[in-house]
């Protein structure tokens, strides 16, 4: 486990940007699962910046969705996938073709799954992931607990993600009960994750992630099992942890 600390929400923006920017140059067919959620949402801003002033290729980068609601409709306008379309596709011009996602009103949920868990086999697995950090130590939908070997799937979510994803939605009542995630076997098996945290009310999950117990009851400790990792926290998020 790496750490970036920054000093401020824009810094740790910059230097996300800057790490997919590195993992594209180096491959050019880059297989990328983003978070959407408000912390990286600087971050793609940036990069769709910087990668249109290089104008630089992304004709072959890959996306995989990290995780969707279910139960919505096409269209609507609580989709994380048109979060994700509008935040990071579309700004930087991956073709649809190259984007594996979710479908919200999926007739058979588990076969969608076992489909998305093979063709991200299939494409070579995860080249990188940005990630953030859920309130209750969830990574993508990966709700505790959440064991390490745990595969693509459907899950519930838990009262503390109701309560923060309301945030986004304008209410409790406007989030779906239910949502897919990318397990946690594809996420840890990345080549590279990019764990993105800020702000103080992230303080005590973040330490819990990095420096408690490795357990299922914060599923983004396994984190902690992975060289792969580099989190980038502004420093109200870290506080006084050490650095590892
Ligand atoms: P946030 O969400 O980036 O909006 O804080 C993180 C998460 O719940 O995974």
């Amino acid at each position: 486990m790496n750490a970036i600390v920054s000093d401020n929400p824009t810094m740790v923006s910059r230097e996300v940007a800057d790490l997919v920017i590195g993992a594209i140059r180096k491959d050019p067919d880059l297989v990328l699962i983003p978070a959407t959620g408000n912390t990286p949402m600087g971050a793609y801003a940036r990069l769709a910046k910087q990668m249109r002033r290089d104008a630089a290729d992304v004709a072959h980068v890959r996306v995989f969705q990290l995780d969707e609601y279910l139960d919505l409709p096409p269209g609507d306008s609580r989709l994380l996938s048109g979060w994700m379309q509008r935040s990071l596709i579309d700004p930087l011009g991956i073709p649809p073709a190259n984007v594996t996602g979710f479908r919200s009103d999926a007739p058979d949920v588990t076969a969608m799954c076992r489909e998305y868990d093979a063709a991200l086999e299939a494409a070579g697995g995860a080249g990188l992931t940005i990630l953030g950090l859920g309130p209750n130590g969830h990574i993508g939908f990966n709700e505790p607990p959440s064991g390490a070997d745990l595969p693509t799937r459907e899950i519930a979510l838990t009262p503390e993600s109701i309560r923060s994803n309301a945030g986004y939605w304008g209410g409790e009542a406007r989030v779906p009960l239910r949502a897919v995630t990318c397990g946690m076997a594809q996420l840890l098996a990345s080549r590279q994750i990019v764990l993105v945290v800020t702000g103080e009310g992230k303080r005590e999950i973040l330490a819990r992630t990095v420096a408690g117990p490795v357990t299922p009851d914060v599923p983004a400790s396994f984190l902690q099992t992975s060289p792969n990792v580099t989190i980038v926290a502004d420093r109200a998020a870290w506080g006084d942890l050490p650095l590892p």
